[in-house]
């Protein structure tokens, strides 16, 4: 393992070394105006949500590690209290990344990015038209973490307000394939929330599970399961009975196993083992747990 004592590193590769760990970040796309209402949007992947009730979204705008110089966004909240964030999905990432740049104070990084302005209805930063979800924010407080490039000043905001693209809505539920976010990673590395980079993990909070305590020694210590596999099967509810364990030997696939392995009880052990996971793959953890319990018997 390589260990760090974040004292004694450059501050530019603490940083990286956070990006790439801390990761994928979801990107806030900050939109504020100065005093006299001129736009201003940039991203904040140093981003996430913290409370639901009230909802609370929380980024941090960082003091620049070259030149200690702290961002336009973080002035303007500072002055107006008020913030749109809006959520950043592949189709506008490119644009994005134009309105990161750092132009001039004043310069309007809608007109940079060709990403258009919309109204808010209960604050004066405009939304993006062009993101998915916009929310409008009051800023409830800003915690200054140093002085020093590369510190972050946390941008706590109350959501007053949200727009959902109806698009990326069924059944009243957001389809992440549809919403198609993006995440930043470390570097230049983004990585994409649809598709097959979405996978499911379904386990039910309000009923207990065995855990992976309760699963038997020769299941814990197989050579054949993964990690992943045993976490299926410690969310299980409750060991197979000795009569579902008993009528394992009924199934085809087990005689099968049980006849090509004669009397190396080893190899159909092992075979048994594979079994189970083939089974755990097909999302069959109640047979799979009674084969594995079934293989004991070898
Ligand atoms: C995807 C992405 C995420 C970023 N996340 C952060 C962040 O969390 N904190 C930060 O201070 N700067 C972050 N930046 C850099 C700012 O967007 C950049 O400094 C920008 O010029 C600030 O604009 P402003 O001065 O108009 O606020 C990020 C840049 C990109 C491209």
């Amino acid at each position: 393992m390589l260990t760090i004592d974040p004292q004694n590193i450059p501050t530019r590769d603490m940083h990286q070394y956070l990006l790439g760990s801390v990761a994928p970040r979801p990107i806030a796309f900050a939109s504020t105006v100065d005093a006299d209402g001129n736009a201003n949007i940039a991203p904040y992947s140093f981003f996430n949500a913290f409370s639901s009730n009230p909802p609370i979204l929380v980024f941090s705008a960082n003091r620049r590690v070259v030149d200690n110089t702290t961002k336009d966004t973080l002035s303007n909240i500072e002055t107006t209290r008020e913030v749109v964030i809006n959520v950043v999905n592949h189709s506008i990432v490119r644009q994005m990344a134009v309105a990161s740049i750092q132009f001039d104070t004043g310069v309007s990084e809608f007109a940079k990015s060709g990403l258009t302005p919309i109204p808010s209805d209960v604050v004066k930063p405009f939304r993006i038209k062009e993101s998915p979800v916009q929310m409008e924010c009051k800023v409830k407080d800003i915690i200054t973490l140093g002085d020093e490039g590369g510190a972050g000043h946390l941008i706590i905001c109350n959501v007053v307000r949200m727009h959902i693209d109806e698009n990326a809505i069924d059944n009243g539920r957001i389809n992440p394939h549809k919403l198609d976010l993006v995440g930043r990673m470390g570097r230049a590395y983004y990585t994409r929330a649809s598709g097959d980079a979405v996978f499911t993990v379904v386990q039910p909070v309000m009923k207990v599970s065995i855990g992976f305590d309760a699963l038997p020694e020769s299941v814990r210590n197989s050579h054949v399961l993964s990690g992943n596999d045993l976490g299926i099967l410690a969310g299980l509810h409750a060991l197979p009975t000795a009569e579902e364990v008993e009528k394992v030997r009924e199934n085809e696939a087990v005689k099968a196993l049980i006849q090509t392995c004669g009397d190396d009880k080893n190899a159909l052990r092992t075979r048994l083992h594979h079994y189970a996971k083939t089974e755990i793959g097909k999302g069959n953890k109640e047979l799979a747990m009674s084969v594995l319990s079934f293989s004991d018997k070898f």
